[in-house]
């Protein structure tokens, strides 16, 4: 097994506010995990410690065997050159997508190589188009961000993304800004990354894709995972209180519509 992402016994408080309270996770290449919880359970600040977008109050993220910092006689030492670099090797997605809206479609996607990683004119390009025609929308390429339905603005956001040629690639509730029915085409495409072997880690609220896509489904409650397992065994067999009741508050779930265009 490679293990691509390790997260160890990971804490991480806001003040007095302890969101995280001992989180240990191991992700395999082309694993796809589901995380759930509440509202407030400290899933998007379990991402964003993950690609240090918030800096961990304790605890350890190794990245390809390697352990991100230095440890120091008091605690974890994160240099920011250390930290840029992993960035690049870790892609985010978000609810809301924030394109450049003065920056054609292939112009953002090529931003991101171009200013963080240095390559040249050509490759950056070459990227634009293979990431464009992966979510689809290689004919949209000229367009601007304004002149796109939501949907397909967020299949340009993963395009931008995957043009940093990630390790792996992290969903924070990326279908929660959009219209019902833009929903499954962005989802599809997330479907489409899991099954050519991306490593993703994925917060939804989309049930029927959790139960499809997962490999493992994690729920999240007090700052620690409080159940983990295949789907069926989550979703649809869960054992704890906290599960059963986030699952009773979203009622039963329906399988992504199929996309026929
Ligand atoms: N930068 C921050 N400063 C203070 N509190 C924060 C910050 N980010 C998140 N929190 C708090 O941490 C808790 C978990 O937030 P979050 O990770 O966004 O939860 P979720 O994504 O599961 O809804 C919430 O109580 C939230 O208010
Ligand atoms: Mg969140």
């Amino acid at each position: 097994m490679t293990e691509v992402l390790k997260i160890e016994n990971l804490h991480k408080s806001f003040g007095d506010l302890n969101v995280l309270n001992g989180i240990d996770l191991s992700v395999a290449k082309g694993d796809t995990i589901v995380i759930l919880g509440a509202s407030g359970s400290g899933k998007s600040t379990l991402l964003r410690c993950v690609n240090f977008m918030e800096i961990p109050s304790s605890g350890r993220i190794v990245l390809q065997g390697k352990p991100v910092g230095t440890e120091k006689a008091d605690g974890i030492n994160y240099p920011e050159k250390e930290l840029t670099g992993l960035r690049a090797r870790v892609g985010m997605v978000f609810q809301h997508f924030n394109l450049f809206p003065h920056m054609n479609v292939k112009q953002n996607v090529m931003e991101g190589p171009r200013t963080v990683l240095k390559c040249n004119q050509a490759e950056c390009a070459r990227r634009a188009e293979e990431y464009l025609d992966k979510v689809g929308l290689g004919w949209k390429a000229e367009a601007f961000p304004s002149q796109l339905s939501g949907g397909q603005q967020q299949r340009v956001a993963i395009a931008r993304a995957l043009a940093m040629e990630p390790e792996i690639m992290l969903f924070d509730e990326a279908t929660s800004a959009l219209d019902p029915e833009l929903v499954g085409e962005v989802l599809e495409t997330m479907k489409e990354l899991a099954d050519e072997g991306m490593t993703m880690l994925i917060v939804t609220h989309e049930l029927g894709f959790a139960y499809t896509v997962a490999d493992r489904v994690l729920f999240l409650a007090d700052g620690k995972i409080l159940e983990q397992g295949d789907p069926e065994k989550v979703l649809i067999h869960p054992q704890q209180e906290g599960t059963k009741n986030f699952l009773r508050g979203h009622g039963s779930f329906r399988l992504p519509e199929p996309v026929l265009d």
